[in-house]
């Protein structure tokens, strides 16, 4: 058993550290305040490769494995949760179903344009009433000679507005239910295809979270992805690794919020000395700590299980559920470390505890994740 990171691993780590610190978290408080989307920040993240980083070259990517993209998603999210999810959404979410999926040409051109960081990608299954069971979905796409007709809305799609490239799902045949489901790929700009209400979010504010409205929208035949009635295998196994990344987005809230607090009760002096002296505070800093270190284990583990090419379902949904729930109790108590001071917007720890929130619920809330743990040690 090696746990030791790869030189390329640890290399990538410190360039997304060191992007992370003088180009996203220098921004992160005003753009969670203003609820404000940068797209600069995603070009310059193309600009490095990361829109890319475990695609083949040859489809616009660099070649790196899974466990470099949860450590770019854990570095981005260890200064801003919101920038975190954006690669993720785009990564594991668009990207990844068109590199399984994806015939050739949808690679080279859907997969390219993503990877290089030409497209900004989305992924939409949830709809106002399908989000945990996601087989309910009413939005339906019908065959019409060479295209498909696309009808219905889809509710809360990160990146949702601001991408170029939306993986969409859609019943081709209603009455076999999930059997029936088929995935499209629909270019922003498409006629029928509009944005309708934007969030307004507890967290993740600076990650635009969008209704897609699809009102007689038509699109080509080429752009179904994988076989008509594939679509909630493509959903699923989409999830398995997109889990794994929010796996990785909690990851950094947690350890962002345990620099600050370390940070913190070591200069923060009362009855005349640092807060840290305190056992009970140091005890809080110890529980934090040990529970970033597992939620790491768990996430890596899952992403070196899909590199390997094992299965990583089970590992994925645990490393969520986990490293989710980790860090909602880690920024708890990192608001708690730092008092009164914590609670204001002069400190970033209330940040991390508001934007903690969404690990737990999103791409699968933990709920699901027992359950599909629960099915898969008892089936
Ligand atoms: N891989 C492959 N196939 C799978 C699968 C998987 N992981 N999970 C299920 N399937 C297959 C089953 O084998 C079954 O196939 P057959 O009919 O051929 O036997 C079929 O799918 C139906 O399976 P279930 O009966 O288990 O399906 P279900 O209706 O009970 O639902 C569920 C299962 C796991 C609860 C699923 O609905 C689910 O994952 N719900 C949560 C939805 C979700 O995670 N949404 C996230 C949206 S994206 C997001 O949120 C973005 C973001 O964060 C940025
Ligand atoms: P519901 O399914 O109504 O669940 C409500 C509560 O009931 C939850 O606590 C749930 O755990 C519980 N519950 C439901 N069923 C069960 C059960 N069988 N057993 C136990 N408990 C259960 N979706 C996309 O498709 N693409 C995106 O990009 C995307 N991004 C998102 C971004 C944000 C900020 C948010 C808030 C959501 C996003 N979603 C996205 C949707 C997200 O995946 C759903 O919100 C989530 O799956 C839960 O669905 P729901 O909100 O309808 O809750």
């Amino acid at each position: 058993m090696n746990f030791q990171l790869t030189d390329e691993q640890e290399m990538l780590r410190k360039m997304v550290r060191d992007f992370a610190l003088k180009e996203v978290e220098p921004t992160a408080a005003e753009r969670d305040e203003e609820e404000r989307f940068d797209r600069g920040i995603f070009d310059k993240m193309a600009e490095l490769g990361l829109t890319g980083i475990p695609w083949p070259e040859e489809y616009g990517g660099i070649g790196a494995d899974y466990v470099s993209y949860v450590i770019a998603v854990e570095e981005l999210s260890r200064v801003c949760a919101s920038t975190g999810v954006t690669l993720s959404a785009h990564l594991s979410l668009a990207s990844w179903p068109i590199f399984t999926y994806g015939n050739e040409e949808q690679k080279k051109n859907f997969l390219y344009r993503l990877a290089t960081g030409e497209a900004l990608g989305a992924y939409a299954l949830s709809e106002p009433g399908s989000g945990s069971d996601a087989a309910a979905m009413k939005t339906t796409a019908v065959k019409d000679g060479d295209d498909y007709i696309l009808n219905g809305s889809k509710v809360w799609i990160t990146n949702g507005g601001v991408a170029d490239i939306y993986l969409v799902f859609a019943l081709t045949d209603p009455d076999s239910k999930h059997k029936g489901i088929s995935a499209f790929i629909v270019e922003k700009g498409t006629d029928g295809f509009s944005f309708g209400k934007k969030e307004k979010k507890l967290g993740i504010r600076s990650s635009p979270t969008t209704e897609l409205i699809f009102e007689n929208c038509r699109i080509p035949k080429e752009n179904l992805l994988g076989a008509e009635g594939e679509g909630f295998k493509i959903a699923m196994t989409t999830l398995d690794g997109g889990r794994n990344g929010i796996a990785a987005q909690a990851l950094g809230i947690a350890q962002g919020a345990l620099d600050k607090s370390a940070e913190y009760a070591k200069e923060r002096e009362q009855f005349g000395k640092p807060i840290a002296a305190n056992q009970g505070i140091s005890f809080k800093l110890a529980d934090m700590a040990t529970d970033v270190e597992a939620a790491r284990l768990l996430t890596y583990q899952a992403a070196w299980l899909e590199s390997e090419g094992k299965p990583y379902g089970k590992a994925s949904a645990m490393s969520k559920l986990f490293a989710g729930d980790a860090a909602m109790r880690i920024t708890v108590e990192a608001v708690q470390v730092y008092g009164g001071y914590g609670y204001t917007k002069d400190y970033p720890v209330e940040r991390y505890m508001r934007d903690a929130k969404i690990t737990q619920i999103y791409e699968g809330t933990n709920e699901i994740q027992r359950l599909v743990i629960g099915r898969m040690i008892t089936k």
